[in-house]
């Protein structure tokens, strides 16, 4: 590509993401600070691009791909800041020859430290309890005022053990917490010793867990693993944690369980139909909910953005993307 291509970004990300982009083509961008585009205004705005640097909440589907390779300059590259990719439609996108690419590892610490904070938040009733104080109710120290549960010594099972799983076992470890995993891949032996983990089925994972944290990526074997069956398993004293996909968790069957006293609560950082959340969940006290903020550092933020913008130079000066998700598109 001689010419300088033409970049949309559609939502506006941290500052350092944009002069490497400037720097070699022409930029369109949304620049109204947490304005997300409609799928409508995504469709409008999408062809034309040589590149689109994209957002988890832009519907890259077969209909949005098809419209911008119909267009000129036809779109060669999706760069997503995020590292799930879940809201692409990568099949078709290599059909049409468009990489793809996304934000991995960076993010993990960051997303790791705030499932670990859920967890504790949901477990300790922080929350509620702070609610409490401020709506003036806080008469004097009470011995039965905001009893939570444990979570020193208690049993964490993760649904997933990659990068963010391995790290809140890290992190599990100081709080000195039995680690049980499922994952479809099982670690090696050494693996498994470096993180202090047990692996163990899914089913007895969510039988013995007092916490379960999601940690899979969502594609379609993994849509509503947790349903009404699986939540069955868990204790009655039990927590689910998701800081994963929304989608990955039956949301109304949540609800029922929550309902029920077949768990005791849920921290949740995404939801099924972001950014809806089932109206019982809002009034839940036993439910701590929190709006996609995982990775929301603003030193982790920009590292992602940068990312995004270096995989588009790099395929731009034909170099093989660092994060490409589909490299069978560059032949
Ligand atoms: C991701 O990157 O996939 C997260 O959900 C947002 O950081």
């Amino acid at each position: 590509m001689t010419e300088r291509p033409k970049i949309l970004v559609t939502q506006k990300v941290p500052d350092p993401a944009y002069p490497p982009l400037e720097a070699i083509g022409d930029v369109e961008a949304n620049m109204e600070e947490g304005v997300i585009w409609s799928y409508d205004q995504l469709l409008r705005s999408g062809p034309g691009h040589d590149y689109i640097y994209g957002l988890l909440t832009d519907n890259v589907d077969a209909r949005f791909l098809e419209a911008c390779v119909a267009g000129t300059p036809r779109l060669k590259m999706v760069a997503n800041m995020a590292v799930g990719y879940n809201n692409i439609d990568v099949e078709t996108a290599t059909r049409l020859g468009i990489a793809v690419s996304n934000t991995p590892g960076v993010l993990s610490d960051t997303t790791a430290d705030l499932a670990f904070a859920l967890l504790m938040a949901t477990a300790r009733r922080i929350p509620e309890a702070e609610r409490y104080l401020r709506a003036g109710k806080f008469k004097g120290w009470g011995p039965l005022l905001f009893c939570g549960a444990e979570v020193h010594h208690s049993t964490l099972g993760l649904i997933g053990a990659g990068r963010i799983g391995k790290i809140i076992a890290k992190r599990a470890s100081g709080f000195e917490m039995k680690v049980i995993y499922y994952d479809v891949y099982r670690m090696s032996p050494e693996e498994e010793a470096a993180y202090n983990v047990t692996y163990l089925p899914m089913d007895e994972v969510l039988k013995q867990a007092d916490f379960v944290s999601i940690h899979t990526p969502y594609m379609p074997s993994t849509h509503h693993l947790m349903s009404t069956r699986e939540l069955s398993l868990m204790k009655p004293s039990a927590i689910l944690i998701n800081t994963a996909r929304g989608p990955i968790v039956d949301e109304k069957a949540l609800v029922k369980a929550l309902q029920s006293g077949t768990i005791a609560g849920a921290g949740l950082d995404v939801f099924e139909n972001e950014p809806a959340v089932e109206p019982e969940l809002m009034t839940m006290e036993n439910v701590v909910i929190l709006p996609h903020i995982a990775s929301a550092s603003l030193k982790t933020r920009t590292l992602m953005a940068t990312m995004a913008s270096d995989n588009i130079v790099a395929h731009f000066h034909g170099q093989r993307p660092p994060n490409i998700v589909n490299p069978e598109v560059l032949g």
